[in-house]
């Protein structure tokens, strides 16, 4: 049942290139994105949508927040992102122009259910974007764009993770291309872009084994950091949140801007620091970042994209990234992230299949 595995998460670290690629399936042609039969709004009413909010609890939260860059970004719609326990209780502004996306994997959380009732019952409408076909959450909806990444049985989500931010780009690119703020030749290439990523997700599968040693070098901490800029913050929060929740060991994921502001005092010798630079606005300052570390005695592992050769000079280790558009590298930058946490509960001797405290699905809010 494993498939030659230890344990359904590595199953389902390995499963991703297909849960892209079934993901993507019929929604792509060619030269257009087609959500038509899954989504009922037509041109003018995506048009009129005036605010998008992301709704969603843990790793379907940290799909969301890269939603907000990414909507944002090729629909230029304001978009937020609220973890489903705190949206209903702080009075958002919800109206008819509203659109609510909740993300779920199981279709099952009570808070983000609960979420989707509210947002309803004041008016948005609401979008649905859950790996269960006939759940809670997709039959509650007005819409649902299903992610094919079949059953996910770790408790630590992985492959739900990447295909909903397939979902999330298809959506992005079906929006920018029914406003029309994309030409023709944009939308073409935005397509053929998401159609290689399950190969570069296989090529950086290929980095298991320096992604192990560092894991293994980790296990004895308590304590560590993630740095990273605007996307990379985002996919550092999941991997801090994987880490957390497989190897016990405490990780905050930080803004790297932030890290004067208070952080850095924490920094002392020997700290892990996991730095991630893959997006080339902000690829200098996050070098800066690092050196800030490292000159306080950090241990850190860069991640970055191919062709970067400025991290290695002073980081003490390297994992390349396969380059991909800067929008897209979340799917790629997360995947050593999940091998780090699997190879740190490991070498701790923790169950990886089964953390302590949780359950895949929680039903009660
Ligand atoms: O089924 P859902 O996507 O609604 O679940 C949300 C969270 O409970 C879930 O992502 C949780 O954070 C995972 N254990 C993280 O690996």
């Amino acid at each position: 049942e494993k498939g030659g595995y230890d344990h359904f998460m590595m199953k389902e670290i390995y499963e991703q290139p297909k849960a892209i690629r079934d993901t993507l399936g019929s929604r792509i042609k060619e030269e257009t994105v087609d959500l038509t039969n899954e989504i009922g709004l037509n041109k003018e009413e995506i048009n009129e949508i005036e605010r998008i909010h992301f709704v969603a609890c843990g790793t379907a939260y940290h799909a969301g927040l890269v939603g907000k860059y990414v909507i944002e970004d090729l629909a230029r719609i304001p978009v937020e992102c609220d973890v489903a326990s705190e949206y209903r209780y702080r009075n958002p502004i919800i109206t008819a122009k509203t659109l609510v996306i909740v993300v779920s994997q199981s279709g099952e959380t009570a808070d983000t259910l609960a979420a989707l009732r509210e947002a309803k019952r004041q008016g948005a409408r609401v979008l649905a974007i859950t790996n269960v076909v006939g759940s809670s959450v997709a039959r509650e909806a007005d819409d649902v764009m299903i992610t094919w990444a079949g059953p996910e049985i770790a408790v630590a989500s992985t492959k739900a993770y990447t295909s909903q931010l397939i979902a999330i780009y298809l959506l992005g690119a079906y929006f920018a291309q029914e406003k029309e703020l994309k030409t023709a030749a944009e939308i073409t290439t935005i397509i053929s872009e998401l159609k290689q990523l399950p190969e570069k997700v296989e090529e950086v599968l290929q980095q298991e084994e320096t992604v192990k040693a560092f894991a293994t070098s980790i296990a004895k901490h308590n304590n560590l950091f993630f740095l990273g800029r605007g996307l990379d913050n985002a996919v550092g929060l999941e991997g801090s949140l994987k880490l957390k929740e497989l190897s016990y060991i405490h990780s905050e994921a930080y803004a790297a801007g932030e890290l004067k502001h208070g952080t850095l005092a924490l920094i002392e010798e020997g700290i892990p620091v996991i730095a991630l630079a893959t997006q080339p606005a902000i690829y200098d300052k996050m070098v800066s970042n690092v050196e800030e570390v490292k000159a306080r005695g950090a241990h850190v592992l860069g991640l970055t994209t191919v062709g970067n050769n400025e991290l290695e000079k002073t980081v003490d280790e390297v994992i390349y990234i396969p380059a991909v558009s800067d929008l897209l590298s979340p799917v790629i930058t997360v995947i050593p992230l999940q091998l780090l946490a699997y190879y740190a509960c490991l070498a701790r001797g923790y169950d990886v299949d089964k953390p302590r405290n949780l359950a895949k699905s929680v039903t009660v809010e």
